[in-house]
Order: C-alpha cells, then sequence, then structure tokens
C-alpha cells in the first residue's frame, strides 16, 4: 500500500464539471462543481456538443479553485481519479484527458473511475464507518439500479432499470407539465403542496429478473392530463394550479413506490446490513423520508448524502479512486473514456475479488 496524501478528483460525464480534493483517509478538503444548468435549460435538455465546450472551457479554473480551497498546491497532489464512463463521450473525453495530461506533466498515477461507483460511494464520504454489506440504490437522471455490496470496491449488481431512469421519468413528465428544466426538482416541489392519492397510477409489473421501469409513466401522465383537463403550463414561471400539484404528488408518490418496493425486496434477499441512497434523484424529498422509514423498519444503517453529494460531484470519484490508488494502481498511459461502461454483474464480482 503506497499511502497517498491527497487525489484529485475530476468529473465531466454530462453537465456538471467538477473537481475536488481528498485526503488519504478520505476526508473531503474541497468539493467544486460548476453547473451548465442554465445553458442547457434553453433546449430543454442536455446538448452534448456545447455541454463538451463547457467543461473544456471550465475545467482548469475549477481545477484550480478546487486546489484552493482545499489549501494544497498542485504539486503535492499524490494522484488523480477521473470519470471514464459511463456519460456523454465527448464530455468524458474532457475529463480524462484533462487527468492525463497533468499525471504525466506532474508524473503522479491515474485511475479510472465508474461514475456510478462514484454515487455508491457516495453514501461513505458523510459517513466513512457505514458497514458492509451495503446495499446501494443509485438513482440519477441516466441510471436507476440496486448493487450488493459485500466489500469496499466490489459490486455486484441485483437490479437494474429496464427502459427510463427514474430522474428521466421526473425530468420527461415535468417537461410535458410545462414545469422549467430540469424537471426532478420542480417536480419535487410541486408535489409538496398536492394530495398524492388524487391520481392512481398501477404497479409496475415485470416478469423474470428483478428490475425496474420507469418508461410508462410519460404516457399514463399524458393520458390523465387529457382526461382531467389539466393544460400545460403556458410557460415556465407561470403558477401551477391544484390539479398539476396533485398530478406531480400522484406521481412523485408512485415512482418513490416503485424505487421503495424494490429495495425493500432486495434487503430481504440480500441481508445487507446498511442502505445508501445516492445519486441526483437521492435530492427527492419523498425519497429521503420513505429511504429513512424503511431503513428504520429494517434496522439498517442509512447513508444518504447530503444534497451537494447527491448530484454530480468529484468528491465522490477521488473517494472511490482512492483505494486503487493507494494499491499502486496507475493508468496513465491506457486511461479511455467509454460511454457505455457498466458496473457490477457477477463476472466484475470474481474480477474486482481478485483485486482486493
Ligand atoms: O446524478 P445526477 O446529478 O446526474 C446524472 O448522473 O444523471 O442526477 C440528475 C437527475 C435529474 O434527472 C434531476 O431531475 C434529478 O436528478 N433530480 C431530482 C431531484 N433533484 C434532482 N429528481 C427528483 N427530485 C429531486 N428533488
Ligand atoms: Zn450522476
Amino acid at each position: 500500500m503506497r499511502s497517498v496524501r491527497y487525489v484529485l478528483g475530476i468529473e465531466t460525464s454530462c453537465d456538471e464539471t467538477a473537481a475536488a480534493v481528498v485526503d488519504g483517509m478520505g476526508r473531503v478538503l474541497s468539493s467544486v462543481v460548476s453547473s451548465q444548468v442554465e445553458v442547457h435549460g434553453a433546449y430543454g435538455g442536455v446538448v452534448p456538443e456545447i455541454a463538451a465546450r463547457r467543461h473544456l472551457e471550465a475545467i482548469d479554473p475549477v481545477v484550480t479553485e478546487a486546489c484552493s480551497r482545499a489549501k494544497v498546491a498542485l504539486p503535492d497532489i499524490g494522484g488523480i481519479a477521473v470519470t471514464r464512463g459511463p456519460g456523454l463521450i465527448g464530455c468524458l473525453l474532457v475529463g480524462t484527458s484533462t487527468a492525463r495530461a497533468l499525471a504525466l506533466a506532474m508524473d503522479i498515477p491515474v485511475v479510472g473511475v465508474n461514475h456510478l461507483e462514484g454515487h455508491a460511494v457516495s453514501g461513505w464520504i458523510e459517513r466513512p464507518d457505514l458497514p458492509y454489506p451495503a446495499l446501494a440504490l443509485v438513482v440519477s437522471g441516466g441510471h436507476t439500479a440496486l448493487w450488493r455490496i459485500p466489500a469496499p470496491g466490489v459490486y455486484v449488481q441485483h437490479a437494474r432499470t429496464r427502459d427510463d431512469a427514474a430522474g428521466e421519468a421526473f425530468d420527461k413528465t415535468a417537461k410535458m407539465l410545462g414545469l422549467p428544466y430540469p424537471g426532478g426538482p420542480a417536480l419535487d416541489e410541486l408535489a409538496e403542496r398536492g394530495n398524492p392519492q388524487a391520481f392512481s397510477f398501477g404497479e409496475v409489473r415485470i416478469k423474470g429478473e428483478p428490475a425496474f421501469s420507469f418508461s410508462g409513466y410519460k404516457t399514463a401522465v399524458r393520458a390523465l392530463m387529457h382526461e382531467h383537463g389539466i393544460d400545460p403550463l403556458p410557460d415556465p414561471a407561470a403558477a401551477p394550479g391544484p390539479a398539476m400539484a396533485d398530478l406531480a404528488a400522484s406521481l412523485r408518490h408512485a415512482i418513490v413506490r416503485e424505487l421503495m418496493r424494490r429495495t425493500r425486496e432486495a434487503i430481504g434477499a440480500e441481508r445487507p446490513r446498511s442502505l445508501v441512497v445516492a445519486g441526483g434523484v437521492a435530492a427527492n424529498r419523498l425519497l429521503r423520508r420513505e429511504a429513512t422509514a424503511l431503513a428504520d423498519e429494517c434496522g439498517l444503517a442509512l447513508s444518504i448524502p447530503s444534497l451537494a453529494y447527491c448530484g454530480d460531484n468529484a468528491a465522490m470519484i477521488a473517494l472511490a479512486g482512492l483505494p486503487r490508488l493507494a494499491r499502486g494502481i496507475d493508468e496513465r498511459e491506457s486511461i479511455d473514456a467509454e460511454a457505455a461502461l457498466v458496473l457490477g454483474g457477477p463476472e466484475a464480482e470474481r474480477r474486482s475479488r481478485r483485486h482486493l
């Protein structure tokens, strides 16, 4: 084991340019996130080419800011952890090439990190003592999955979505209602003042392996809007009426109920000691309340990161990369971005066991 005093984390997989400095004990010294939400808001979704160009402009100042907030000089960094996938390829390449260039110039190692591993590991940022085996529910704009984590660095997929991610369901339905971009937080806020029992959404039925499915909510919301005469907002600044608030509350209730139903089944099957709920959608107020109740009921230790670590950030990437840097892994010459990188599965478990 090498001791690595400071790790620089870099994350550019989607629409946040992020850098962070974590010390050798995994303590976060700084976490800087430069969001592009305003840029993409005008288009109602992330435009990959614009996102990549913005990352290029932002990455150097963001890295400098992360070092200065951590009061760590760049030459004192002992290793770099960078997101290599999954994500938008042009965006990922900005991160991996910056990391590689810095590592070569400074003669320090670099490791590539799976973005989803980063989200899972974010459960340990504020709770470093969280016990294993853990179960992690990662809910973001692009992914929704449950992993069993028997030991640090080992991920066994329990279930994932067959179609849309939970965040995507929030974003797409919010767009149909004419709510401001990004839809998830806007819909969450509106749902707080609606009646979750006003409209009913059927339970999702899936045959075979445990899995999620969120693609049906778009059609269901469209039908309910039509049936109950709920028109989309004429502009995102308009005030939604009570029927729209009820629809938002009912939809949020249905999505969270699906997430919790599968998580409860996974707890029964996997018998973890702790539960992590992470990713952008973990900011959802109802999900946080329901996950807290479920963990209480099952007697599990729980970690839902604070809001700063739910959305994309580089502290989670640095923390995920730290043990591999400490083992002396160096991918300076070989690191590559991979848009469709996967995490977990039985083969992955065998491979990671060999690396433990
Ligand atoms: O993890 P993240 O920042 O980026 C990805 O890796 O995708 O997640 C972004 C997602 C978006 O779909 C956004 O609408 C959703 O997280 N989100 C929320 C809330 N805050 C963010 N969804 C529901 N309720 C929220 N409060
Ligand atoms: Zn993410």
